[in-house]
């Protein structure tokens, strides 16, 4: 599970959450496949919208020019950002997000295995909405302030606990990524957040971090399916 920071600005939330007060939005359920529909208790912005379609356009390129995205997924699809509402009493149950998806309005489909949320209403303006992941650690429970993202597997267990009070504003989205084992994914970033970071630091050797660069993508040249 890895947190993205500050991925939009306060000024890009403040518009976000303007345009998408203009939109329409439908019952969750009508978007949920199989036994999620039954647990999913939402309101979604419509998504043929053209506003809708906008905002989740300039979502996607945030999102494939973030370094730290790119890193942690190294993706090769990305789904179009959903945009949900949660109200007071509104909840989605525990569910697993569906394996395969058709990617709207084109022929192509998506492996899901990272499942992402945007989390476009501050913590402190509403109560319960927490997204919970199930883990081998226990329950993880999430709650990021306006701007900031969670990128959790998608083959996690999770849910979303009611609102209890105020509105939960947030984005969705799902990654495919070239590198479909779990592991060696998260070993990649980690070792690019190592090289990163030593970038960072003045002294670096340059032939050492030439020497690491190589490795690392020679290990994605070996693991990616492109
Ligand atoms: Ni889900």
């Amino acid at each position: 599970m890895i947190v993205i920071d500050n991925l939009l600005t306060s000024d890009e939330v403040k518009q976000f959450r303007s345009a998408l007060a203009s939109i329409p939005f439908n019952d969750g359920k009508e978007t949920a496949m199989g036994m999620a529909a039954g647990v999913k208790n939402n309101g979604q912005a419509d998504a043929q919208h053209e506003r809708t379609q906008h905002l989740a356009n300039l979502l996607l390129a945030k999102l494939g020019n973030h370094s730290k995205v790119v890193s942690a997924a190294l993706p090769q699809r990305i789904f179009p950002p959903c945009f949900n509402r949660y109200s007071e009493s509104q909840n989605y149950g525990y569910h697993v997000d569906a394996a395969i998806m058709r990617i709207p309005n084109t022929p192509d489909v998506l492996r899901s295995d990272m499942s992402m949320t945007i989390f476009l209403s501050d913590a402190d303006t509403y109560d319960g909405g927490e997204l919970v992941i199930q883990t081998g650690f226990g329950e993880q429970h999430i709650k990021c302030d306006a701007g900031s993202a969670v990128l959790y597997p998608s083959s996690s267990l999770h849910k979303v606990t009611p609102v209890t009070k105020g509105e939960r504003v947030a984005a969705i989205t799902w990654i495919q990524s070239m590198i479909s084992d779990p592991q060696i994914r998260q070993t990649l970033f980690e070792l690019d957040q190592a090289i990163q970071s030593l970038i960072a630091t003045e002294s670096a050797n340059r032939e050492q971090l030439d020497q690491l660069h190589h490795v690392y993508h020679n290990l994605i040249r070996q693991f990616a399916a492109v």
